[in-house]
């Protein structure tokens, strides 16, 4: 039995299936649309799966149109980076980070936790 609600660190986590690994990119990001809430969801080289808010947080660009290199999103616009794993901006102009959200994998299924907090 399958099990899509999950605790962590005391609060309850609602995940939502999103897509199924197949329909990543073998390696680079998608966007899905999770309860109005764009989000970027990036398969890497190493087939990990990660989940970030989908746009740039020094204007409003999808960052999933941009660059993938190793855990790291590249904007497309002017090149802002982030690592996919923190959020944290790791090249300029951004200085703001971008939201994680938590990814849990069922099979083929990729289920997605938003980070309600930011
Ligand atoms: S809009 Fe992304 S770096 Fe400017």
């Amino acid at each position: 039995m399958s099990e899509v609600t999950e605790s962590t660190a005391g609060t309850t986590a609602d995940f939502v299936k999103v897509c199924t690994l197949d329909e990543l990119p073998t390696v680079g990001a998608a966007a899905a649309d999770i309860h109005g809430r764009i989000v970027a969801i990036v398969r890497t080289e190493d087939g990990d799966v990660h989940a970030v808010d989908d746009t740039c947080s020094h204007a409003n660009v999808s960052l999933s149109e941009g660059e993938l290199d190793g855990c790291t999103l590249e904007c497309w616009l002017h090149g802002s980076r982030f690592d996919i794993r923190t959020g944290d901006p790791s090249g300029p102009p951004a200085t703001a980070p971008i939201a994680v959200h938590t990814v849990k994998i069922e099979g083929d299924d990729v289920y997605v936790a938003l980070n309600q907090e930011n």
